[in-house]
């Protein structure tokens, strides 16, 4: 191993991001790099940035620039920054102008020439800067070197043409691509013959798949992949209210494959910021297709996005929000303060919500929902569940998975048990996780 050469990858944002940073490990394990957690002994470190709030995008600088030392210590170390943040309007020259030691500044329409620009930087002193505007095709080459065994992540459409108003996903990842259906297929055949056991399918809106392709929907997609044979759970992320439709209600509540949690992101509850967030469907609307999804799938677990503090926002908006929280009854509620996003119409409203309001606005949701999950947690005392076991937890020196609704438990054993259904029965419930004891390996 000590000959080979190493390299870390230092992950913002998403799973969309998560998913890119192992096809950057693929490629850099191509060349024989092989992957190290400690910086000191990384012959390259990659940066794959987020954009999409500002905080991601402060760490992201704060931590290129704590890594000037290190740097200075080893003159070959290369440093290379990806990712949204690097494709917004201008950030490559003027990043360049502010941390020149980075060596590679690339974006995420060009990832599959990632190999070509580390080769370039290693036969030459300058900083190689590739950032493309505009996205290209959708190239099938690159491998990846996937780090979240049992779950596998399938991209199946890239880019957005939602423009919600707020948001700068659609100006950094381009237009919406879908992938063929057939290398999709492929792809999660092999993934499930080689021992994967839940498939997370990802795309910014995996509703609107196939919009731009001949004859397949994001329905009839899951129904095709749902047929493969084998043991293994279905998932995807994220969905749209707007294209959430029945036909696709129907095709989840057909399969015993797909997992029972659909993450729907609502943002708000009042119509009036819906229309200026440009979300395109009401509070009404979006109450109708919960409705409608636990009509078909009464025990659903339903999770949502939501922010708080988006321009002109008032006491009354966020309490329609908070309402409709209420209401639904969410399994788990991902809670954000509006971040002002150069380039987006949001960015130019009047009426930007003060710190403090926003974060009055967003402690009052997270303490609702923090209670409301210790009481859902109760529902499983002393219940027998089927979990994937995910992982292993040092600290706690326990397994730990999800069940079909996606709710955490830790449990012990002293054999292997990642990547296996696990029956574990609940013996506490506390927060959002649980706590329980193997009763069948299956
Ligand atoms: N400010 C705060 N949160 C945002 N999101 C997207 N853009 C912004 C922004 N400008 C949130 C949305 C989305 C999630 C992935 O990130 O809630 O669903
Ligand atoms: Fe952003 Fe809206 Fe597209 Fe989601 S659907 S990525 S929030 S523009």
């Amino acid at each position: 191993m000590e000959n080979y050469k190493k390299f870390k990858i230092i992950t913002y944002g998403c799973q969309m991001n998560v998913h890119e940073s192992e096809k950057i490990a693929g490629i850099l394990s191509e060349l024989n790099y092989v992957m190290t957690e400690d910086e000191k002994q990384a012959d390259i470190i990659v940066f794959n940035t987020c954009c999409i709030r500002e905080n991601a995008e402060d760490r992201a600088f704060g931590n290129v620039g704590a890594l000037k030392k290190l740097k200075k210590a080893n003159k070959n170390l290369i440093i290379a920054v990806g990712g949204c943040m690097t494709q917004q309007k201008g950030f490559a020259k003027s990043f360049h102008e502010s941390y020149p030691f980075v060596d590679i500044i690339f974006g995420t329409h060009n990832l599959d020439n990632f190999k070509l620009l580390l080769q370039k930087k290693l036969s030459s002193k300058k900083t190689i800067i590739e950032v493309l505007e505009k996205e290209g095709s959708i190239c099938e080459t690159t491998n990846k070197l996937r780090s979240s065994y049992p779950n596998a992540w399938v991209n199946i459409s890239y880019g957005c043409n939602n423009f919600c108003s707020y948001c700068i996903v659609p100006y950094v990842r381009g237009r919406e691509r879908s992938r063929k259906e057939v290398d999709i297929i492929n792809e999660c055949k092999s993934l499930i013959e080689d021992g994967y056991k839940e498939i997370t399918l990802l795309g910014q809106n995996v509703n609107s798949y196939g919009n731009d392709l001949e004859g397949v929907t994001f329905a009839s997609l899951i129904k095709k992949i749902s047929q493969i044979e084998g043991d293994f759970r279905l998932s995807f992320m994220t969905n749209h209210p707007k294209d959430f439709n029945e036909e696709l209600i129907k095709a989840l509540a057909k399969s015993d494959k797909i997992s029972k949690r659909v993450h729907l992101p609502v943002q708000a509850g009042s119509n009036r910021i819906l229309k200026l967030m440009n979300r395109k469907y009401t509070r009404e609307d979006y109450l109708s297709k919960v409705n409608l999804l636990r009509k078909y799938i009464p025990d659903i677990a339903i999770t949502t996005d939501i922010m708080v503090g988006f321009p002109t926002e008032t006491e009354e908006d966020f309490m329609d929000t908070f309402n409709l929280v209420k209401e639904v009854g969410f399994s788990g509620a991902f809670t954000f303060v509006y971040s002002r996003r150069k380039g987006t119409p949001a960015a130019e409203m009047d009426g930007q919500i003060p710190e403090d309001v926003s974060k009055n606005r967003i402690m009052a949701l997270i303490d609702y929902q923090n209670e409301f999950n210790r009481e859902e947690s109760k529902k499983y005392l002393n219940k027998t569940v089927e979990i994937l076991c995910e992982g292993y937890d040092d600290k706690k020196k326990m397994y730990l998975g999800r069940d079909t609704y996606g709710r955490m438990a830790y449990f012990s054993s002293d054999k292997e048990l990642i990547g296996r259904f696990v029956d574990v029965k609940i013996i506490k419930t506390g927060g959002i996780s649980l706590l329980g004891e193997v009763v069948k390996v299956k």
